[in-house]
């Protein structure tokens, strides 16, 4: 496939996936989803239907029960190839006793498309360091992560994610826990990243009129199933 074609294609395709734990009990079927470049997606729906599941079924940390699932034009790869998948995880997955740079540069690193051996670490250092000032971190940057707020917590695994310049940005309520003007700061810095640069974001938002507000599209899971009319946020009112 050319650098042109793969471009213009989804960056996220699902088609008759069925995901879950377990076979005899489905959490979620998505007849089909679509998420293409320069796309801000936001799902939702209640606690505990699967939304984190089926973030961590695009990134191949899960396997579907059935259907089929492309990233990137592949099959999701576990772990995701280099540069691809920025995964902002609701648990976050952050090393705690390590720094808030060393946490950084771990989504540094892994976003070089080089073999490490090639890489000049300032190169790694300077897009960490990126990330971390467009977070707002910069004066926490030496602190172990253990000592951080939850929400400063969520910001470091933003700029990890961001730090690996992906072509995907999956984030599970990355919002959480942060005030409106510390909101605003990160959800802005997601999304001139992801505007600039052509990548997508696929967002799990609990916030209903936060989602409207943030995304092109929002996919509502009830009663288990993607609804796919509900895909244009002008069109629907959905209850909060
Ligand atoms: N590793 C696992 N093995 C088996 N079942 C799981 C596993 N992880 C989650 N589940 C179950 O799958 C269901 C969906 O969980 P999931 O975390 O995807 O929900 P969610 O929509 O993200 O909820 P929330 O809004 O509370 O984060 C829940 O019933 C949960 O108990
Ligand atoms: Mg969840």
């Amino acid at each position: 496939m050319s650098e042109t074609e793969e471009s213009e294609g989804p960056i996220i395709r699902l088609k008759d996936v069925t995901i879950g734990y377990d076979p005899e009990d489905p959490l979620v079927d998505i007849p089909e989803m679509e998420v293409f470049p320069g796309e801000i997606v936001a799902i939702a729906g209640p606690s505990g239907i699967g939304k984190t599941t089926l973030l961590r079924t695009i990134a191949g940390l899960v396997s579907p029960i059935s259907g089929s699932i492309e990233v990137c034009g592949g099959a999701p790869s576990s772990p995701p190839k280099r540069g691809e998948l920025g995964y902002v995880p609701q648990k976050l997955g952050l090393v705690r006793h390590a720094s808030v740079l060393h946490n950084v540069m771990i989504g540094a690193n892994a976003g070089n498309k080089a073999p490490w051996a090639l890489l000049p670490s300032s190169l790694a250092r300077s897009k960490a360091l990126e990330a971390i000032s467009s977070m707002g971190l910069v004066d926490k940057i030496g602190e172990p992560v253990r000592r951080l707020s939850g929400g400063q917590q969520r910001r470091v695994a933003t700029a990890r994610a961001l730090a690996q310049s992906p072509k995907l940005i999956m984030a599970d309520e990355f919002l959480s826990e942060l005030d409106e003007e510390t909101m605003q700061m990160v959800l802005g810095s997601v999304i001139d990243y992801v505007r600039s640069s052509g990548s997508a974001l696929l967002v799990v938002e609990h916030d209903i009129s936060r989602a409207k507000s943030m995304a092109d599209r929002l996919l509502v899971i009830d009663d288990g199933r993607i609804n796919p009319f509900i895909t244009e946020i002008t069109a629907v009112e959905v209850k909060v």
